[in-house]
């Protein structure tokens, strides 16, 4: 099984490179974003919390997010044969270590993490451009502002930690969306090769 962890601060573009990740290596995409957003759509009471912490740029809590995720791997295993893109989770360390245990609990690991960086200017430019024509509710300047704080907080410190396991492969974000998917393709399949 190949399992991405496709890792980036808000706008870095996760979601536009998972849609190309799924198309060459017949990945099952799990964004939690988009799970999040989709309960919100059908208004459950998981998407009634949701939207609370989604719209002050927030995380949702650890351990409610933890579940969420389990449970979309386990709905989906067949689907998931080839592996996993996680596009948004982790983005703790709790969460991070709890994919570890919920991964190797299924005879399986995280294969690569593919962290796209993107200077600051440029999230924020591509998000109020999004947030213009889409509508997204988080996509504000001053929820924006946030969810970058967040990142920095709590989630950039991942970093560190799958460098530590030698799992990091950092890829320059700007440019066109074909020429970064090259490099992100170079990435994994260095790892992929055997
Ligand atoms: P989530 O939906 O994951 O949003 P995000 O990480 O804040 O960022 P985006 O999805 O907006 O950006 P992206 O990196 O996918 O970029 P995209 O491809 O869209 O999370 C939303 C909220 O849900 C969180 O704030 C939190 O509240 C909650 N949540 C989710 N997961 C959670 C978790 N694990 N734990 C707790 N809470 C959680 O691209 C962005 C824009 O840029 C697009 O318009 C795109 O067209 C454009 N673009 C992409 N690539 C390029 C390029 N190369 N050049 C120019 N433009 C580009
Ligand atoms: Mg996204």
């Amino acid at each position: 099984m190949l399992n991405i962890v496709i890792f980036g601060a808000p706008g870095s573009g996760k979601g536009t490179q998972s849609e190309n990740l799924i198309e060459n290596y017949k990945l099952f995409h799990i964004s939690t974003g988009d799970v999040l957003r989709d309960h919100i759509r059908r208004g459950t009471e998981l998407g009634k919390t949701a939207k609370e912490f989604i719209d002050q740029g927030q995380l949702i809590p650890d351990e409610l997010m933890i579940g969420i995720l389990a449970q979309v791997i386990d709905d989906n295993k067949e689907l998931a044969q080839n592996g996993v893109i996680f596009d948004g989770f982790p983005r703790t360390i709790p969460q991070a270590e709890a994919l570890e245990t919920l991964l190797n609990e299924r005879g399986t690991s995280v294969s690569a993490v593919v962290g796209l960086e993107v200077p600051e200017q440029e999230l924020i430019d591509r998000l109020v451009k999004r947030g213009q024509m889409s509508g997204r509710s988080d996509d504000n300047e001053e929820t924006i502002k946030k969810r970058l704080n967040v990142y920095h907080n709590q989630t950039s410190p991942l970093q560190e930690f799958y460098k530590e396991k030698g799992l990091y492969h950092a890829i320059k974000g700007i440019g066109t969306i074909n020429g970064i998917f090259e490099d992100i393709k170079a990435a994994i399949d260095s790892i992929n090769a055997f």
